[in-house]
């Protein structure tokens, strides 16, 4: 595996192999890499003849009250293990890579009503530099496919948006969440709990496949689900900000006769605030 941190070193290897007709994929991450992350990088290995990680906490997703200080990096570990997972290039770059410094106030790419909706109300400018970064990332790497987890799925939908809206030359795939044994969804921010909040954490599970149970059974009233799992989850201990169900295809509202939904969550449960959602089908 090699390590690059430039662009101009990053287009030069991915030239020589657009040039041999390699199929290039993309697995874009902020590190703290776990068994989730490498089952982007496997799935890329899988349907790829070249892999591309990058590791890069994007300062402009974070909420000036975030984590992104704090943000665990491990390097060393991250480097092993991608090598373990037969990467090929791991892209490292600075923030002035990325960000220009001379470049303020700098472009942005913005997603209309979806980056404003359920982690978004509550993480206002999140998904604007979710979608910034990866715009920047896609054409820097210049993959043929890109990798995404499904664990963070508004992310995902407000990635294909924007791809198939700015015409980017990149095919997008979802990859199902990776979950620890008690059903928690794998995350570099569950080290945040302490050992009873991790036992907690796995109610959120628990309660989005409740929701799922009944939708499938025939509950329509969505809106006393909702509520009734925000209230489970406030027994068990979290704070909730949001339980929804939504239309799969675009997170709208669901309308009669809309049969692929999924149910997401956010939760904060002491220092970590924790996101999970599982896909309903009613036909
Ligand atoms: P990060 O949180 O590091 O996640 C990188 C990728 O790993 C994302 O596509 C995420 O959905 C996926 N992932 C995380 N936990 C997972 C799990 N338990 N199972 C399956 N996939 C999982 O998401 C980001 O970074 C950033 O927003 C990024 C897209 C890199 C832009 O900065």
């Amino acid at each position: 595996m090699d390590t690059v941190s430039t662009a101009d070193e990053l287009r030069r290897v991915v030239r020589d192999w657009h040039r041999q007709e390699n199929r290039v994929a993309f697995v874009p991450t902020m590190g703290n890499l776990h068994a989730g992350h490498l089952q982007l990088v496997r799935h890329a290995r899988a349907i790829a003849d070249r892999v591309v990680v990058s590791i890069f906490v994007n300062p402009t997703q974070f909420g000036p009250n975030e984590d992104y200080a704090s943000y665990p990096r491990t390097p060393e570990e991250d480097a092993q293990a991608l090598m373990e997972a037969d990467t090929d290039l791991l892209f490292l770059p600075a923030v002035e890579e990325i960000y220009p410094p001379d470049l303020s106030p700098a472009p942005y790419v913005a997603v209309p009503e979806i980056d404003g909706i359920l982690c978004g109300e509550f993480r206002p400018g999140h998904f604007s530099g979710v979608a910034t970064v990866v715009a920047k990332l896609f054409n820097l790497v210049q993959p043929d496919v890109a990798i995404f987890g499904e664990k963070d799925y508004q992310q995902l939908v407000v990635i294909r948006r924007m791809t198939r809206a700015l015409c980017l030359p990149v095919e997008i795939e979802g990859v199902a969440t990776v979950r620890e044994a008690s059903g928690l969804a794998m995350s570099s921010r569950n080290r945040y709990l302490s050992e009873a909040e991790q036992n907690t954490a796995a109610t959120l599970y628990r309660v989005l496949g409740e929701v799922r149970e009944a939708v499938e059974g025939g509950t329509s009233d969505y809106a006393a689900l909702e509520a009734g799992a925000m209230a489970q989850l406030e027994q068990a201990g979290f704070r909730p900000e949001y339980v929804s169900i939504r239309r799969a295809a675009d997170l709208a509202e669901p309308q009669p006769g809309d049969t692929r939904l999924r149910v997401l969550a956010a939760a904060r449960l002491g220092a970590a605030r924790l996101i999970d959602n599982i896909g309903i089908s009613t036909g």
